[in-house]
């Protein structure tokens, strides 16, 4: 899998989530250009990538709380964020259970459903929160 780059096109204008996607982003490839086939190694920084992911849903949950995003678009940003985190957790479920890691096909889900999500689920809703900045 080629590295994923950060371009304008992630860019949501909000620094904290920016910052958030970018570090995440940077985890990715870091899983990706793993040399080791280790599943200790593999799964320690898979670990910490999820970690990440884990506060970054949480700190936009937040967000969209304290922003009055409403509840319909809410819910369906929380669903995506909860799908997400089951795949990765079934996954890592996988890598634990079997020494026959196969990791590709982890990162490159999780790097395609990364970047789409902060191009349309992300943006619109960050979108939302700027417009209406008295809810904050
Ligand atoms: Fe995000
Ligand atoms: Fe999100």
């Amino acid at each position: 899998m080629s590295p994923l780059e950060w371009d304008a096109s992630l860019e949501t204008g909000d620094a904290l989530v920016d910052g958030q996607h970018r570090g995440i982003l940077l985890f990715v490839n870091e899983v990706a250009a793993l040399e080791s086939d280790d599943p200790i190694v593999i799964l320690g920084v898979v670990d910490r990538l999820m970690e990440h992911v884990d506060t970054h849903f949480a700190a936009e949950e937040e967000l969209m709380m304290r922003g009055g995003y409403p509840a319909d678009a809410c819910n369906e940003h929380k669903a995506a964020h909860r799908m997400l985190k089951d795949k990765a957790r079934a996954a890592t479920l996988g890598f634990r259970g079997s020494w026959n890691i196969t990791r590709e096909p982890f990162v490159e889900f999780l790097g395609t459903w990364l970047v789409d999500h902060i191009e349309t689920e992300d943006r619109k809703m960050i979108d939302y929160l700027k417009a209406h900045p008295t809810a904050r």
